[in-house]
């Protein structure tokens, strides 16, 4: 049974390797790939979806909208640092022998909706049948329960990209990027009673895809492993400087793969709050996972992942 999906992105590189892994995964139907502002400005991201896509060789191409712009309450938080200025690890900047770019400017594609109007009405088209896969700050997904909580809860499910339960932050020692970066936006989606799965770094930064298995599939010449390759440059150099990692973490990947491939990791079932007024805690997702939790679930938790069978899968699907 083919699932059918919307991918909600803040493309970024990680990003971009989850558009590549979803476009090349037979159990997904990718309806449409939503942009929001996260990793870089909404409008580079819609510019990063077009881009990525014009990697692979499709038959047809998902619809791709733009989103919103501003998180809910807070200021816009970027991590141009580690993705690069435009968000792809600078790859525009990238020249052939004879002075001609090597990723071009992608045709305007774009959607004349707008991200929130186009999920509300995927979910009218096909009621109880289309989960979303949230992989960038999670204003968009608020956005559309604000303005239609009874249609957004026709969702079969929303699996999330975000959240440290048992380890620590990205962006503070509490905090995950995504839900920092928008925890209102995280809160109201905790609080719309639709069935969630938080992939969070307690799996996603066990998921590393080495600079190894990069250049060796990029020396194989595939266009995709030529791009994971180039796009991933700034984003591998920033994990080498402060993670430790001779590569780079598949974040969004991993969701991706959780929405077709469950058994990669072991979930368990909680009450996820996001902390929206903390000063040193904003973002902070709050969960108590202990056998004797009283509160009603609303979500499953990833907490344990089979990294070696996810990296293979990822490297199989995208690079090979
Ligand atoms: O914390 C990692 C997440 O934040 C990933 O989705 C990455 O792309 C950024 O959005
Ligand atoms: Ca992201």
């Amino acid at each position: 049974m083919v699932r059918r999906v919307i991918l909600d992105t803040d493309t970024g590189v990680d990003d971009a390797l989850a558009i590549l892994l979803a476009m090349r995964s037979p159990e997904l139907h990718v309806e449409a790939i939503t942009a929001v502002s996260g990793n870089i400005h909404v409008d580079h991201c819609v510019r990063n979806i077009l881009m990525t896509l014009d990697v692979l060789d499709l038959d047809t191409m998902p619809d791709v909208a733009r989103g919103e712009s501003q998180p809910l309450v807070n200021p816009l938080t970027f991590a141009d640092d580690i993705h690069g200025g435009d968000g792809l690890g600078n790859i525009s900047d990238l020249l052939d022998a004879d002075g001609v770019r090597l990723y071009p400017d992608p045709a305007n594609r774009v959607s004349p909706k707008h991200a929130v109007d186009l999920i509300l009405e995927r979910i009218h088209t096909y009621p109880d049948e289309l989960s979303l896969i949230a992989v960038g700050p999670l204003t968009n997904v608020a956005r559309a329960i604000i303005k239609n909580p009874v249609r957004m809860r026709r969702l079969s499910e929303i699996i999330i990209m975000g959240g440290a339960f048992e380890t620590y932050g990205n962006m503070t020692p509490t905090s995950e990027f995504n839900l920092y970066a928008d925890p209102h936006a995280a809160q109201v989606v905790c609080d719309a009673g639709i069935p969630l799965v938080f992939v969070p770094l307690d799996v996603t930064m066990k998921s590393i895809l080495t600079t190894d298995m990069i250049t060796r599939y990029a020396d194989l010449g595939t266009p995709a492993a030529v791009f994971v390759r180039d796009c991933t440059e700034q984003y591998v150099e920033f994990h080498r400087q402060h993670r430790d990692v001779d590569g780079c973490f598949l974040h969004d990947p991993l969701a991706v793969a959780v929405a077709f491939q469950e058994n990669l990791v072991t979930m368990a079932p909680a009450r996820v709050d996001v902390e929206t007024a903390g000063d040193l805690t904003s973002g902070m997702t709050v969960s108590d996972l202990r056998p004797s939790a009283t509160l009603p679930p609303n979500a499953r938790v990833c907490m344990r992942l089979d990294a070696d069978a996810f990296v293979t899968l990822f490297s199989e699907r995208v690079l090979s």
